[in-house]
């Protein structure tokens, strides 16, 4: 009942409904011979289409193999649910270099390399990434079990660049769901681009035909940043700056000078001393359509707390995840004004960065990932 179907036009793992845990992982291809690398995925999706069914990662099964060979399922997650697992696949834009894989006139021209923005504070080890697999799952283990068949069944073809588990996620993908918050306790996705916009999500998440190469067409670009929150400044912040920040209230998530969560935001409202009710600097006006052309993307992130740095400190943050028809146009110029204005700026560090082209869906059992692009 609870699992999500892995075949369809497009991945699941994008608007399907955010689920409560995440494990995300970049790899380094470590192979150069193509063909294992195809051979691999057209395993990792059978794997992927049996994992996010309930089932083992093998045919096989983590007990009912010969003795004297490894299982082909590591075992952590029988007796498990499907727990809503979505496994959701991207090509990084490595990949396509000259001299690789014979890639490079395939390559979209939207996976162009982001810019550095001003303040980033980029570890290049925990960045970037071959290739990228989304476990999304309401159970963790269900998550990480995934995860880690998939590693398994890669060796020798890939090896794990960098991985991210996160909980409580921090944005509504859908009409139905409530909105949660994030690790500065505000409402996260009140604005978000939602599954049954299916209007805006052609225009905005998609890629459309004539977009780019045919083999992304109904596919999407995600982009990846982790967000340190210096959570013990921002905790000694009086709530009244907190909520000038963001440009909306802590309680109920309405934007300033409104009084319900989805209020439409007044940019042009003014207060009685005829300053901006939503001051120049907010998080909410700089990353607001009207300031950016229009620019709309699919939020899709993760609070995490990778323990403590060992300064007294928590190690938290919110995993950003953002999924669009083209990054340039989108994550881009919001990510730059942001980077730029936003108030914000002094209670967070960017450290970690990745772009990712993540095709259609596997539309059958005949189909795999990365099909069309090889
Ligand atoms: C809105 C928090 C980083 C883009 C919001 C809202 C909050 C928030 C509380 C208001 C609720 C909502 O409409 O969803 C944060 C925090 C961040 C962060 C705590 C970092 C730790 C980013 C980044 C981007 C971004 C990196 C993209 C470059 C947006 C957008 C909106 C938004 C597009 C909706 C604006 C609108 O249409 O009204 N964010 N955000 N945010 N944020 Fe962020």
């Amino acid at each position: 009942p609870d699992a999500v179907p892995f075949h369809g036009p497009v991945q699941a793992g994008i608007v399907t409904p955010a689920q409560d845990r995440l494990h995300f992982t970049a790899f380094d291809v470590v192979t150069k011979d193509r063909d294992r690398l195809v051979r691999m995925l057209r395993e990792w999706t059978a794997a992927a289409a049996r994992m996010t069914a309930g089932r083992d990662a093998g045919e096989i099964g983590a007990v009912a193999g010969i003795l004297e060979a490894p299982p082909d399922d590591t075992g952590e997650a029988i007796g498990l649910p499907p727990s809503a697992l979505t496994l959701t696949v991207g090509f990084g834009p490595d990949l396509f270099r000259p001299g690789r894989f014979g890639l490079s006139g395939r390559k979209p021209a939207a996976l162009a390399d982001l810019p550095h923005f001003p303040g980033d504070l980029i570890k290049p080890a925990i960045s970037g990434g071959d290739l990228c697999v989304q476990a999304c799952a309401n159970d963790p283990q269900v998550a990480v079990h995934a995860i880690r068949n998939l590693a398994r069944i890669g060796m020798g073809v890939v090896s794990v660049r960098w991985s991210q588990l996160g909980f409580g996620r921090t944005s509504s993908t859908s009409a139905t769901q409530d909105t949660p918050r994030n690790l500065f306790g505000f409402k996260d996705g009140t604005r978000n681009l939602k599954a049954e916009e299916t209007d805006l999500l052609r225009q905005h998440l998609w890629v459309q035909p004539g977009d780019g190469p045919e083999w992304m067409t109904g596919g999407s670009y995600l982009v990846t940043r982790k967000v340190r929150m210096l959570i013990e400044t921002w905790d000694r912040t009086s709530l009244g700056e907190q909520e000038t920040i963001v440009g909306r209230t802590k309680g109920v998530g309405a934007a300033l000078g409104r009084s319900g969560e989805f209020d439409e935001i007044d940019l042009t409202a003014r207060n009685g001393d005829g300053d901006p009710t939503i001051p120049v600097d907010a998080h909410v006006r700089l990353a607001h359509p009207d300031e950016n052309r229009g620019a709309r993307m699919l939020r899709r992130g993760y609070n995490f707390v990778d323990g403590s740095d060992g300064l007294g400190r928590l190690d938290a943050g919110l995993f950003f995840i953002a999924y669009q028809r083209d990054p340039r146009t989108a994550f881009v110029p919001v990510q730059l004004n942001l980077a730029r204005l936003d108030a914000m700026n002094e209670y967070v560090r960017h450290v970690s960065t990745g772009l990712f082209a993540c095709p259609p869906g596997v539309t059958g059992p005949d189909d795999h990932w990365g099909r069309e692009l090889f």
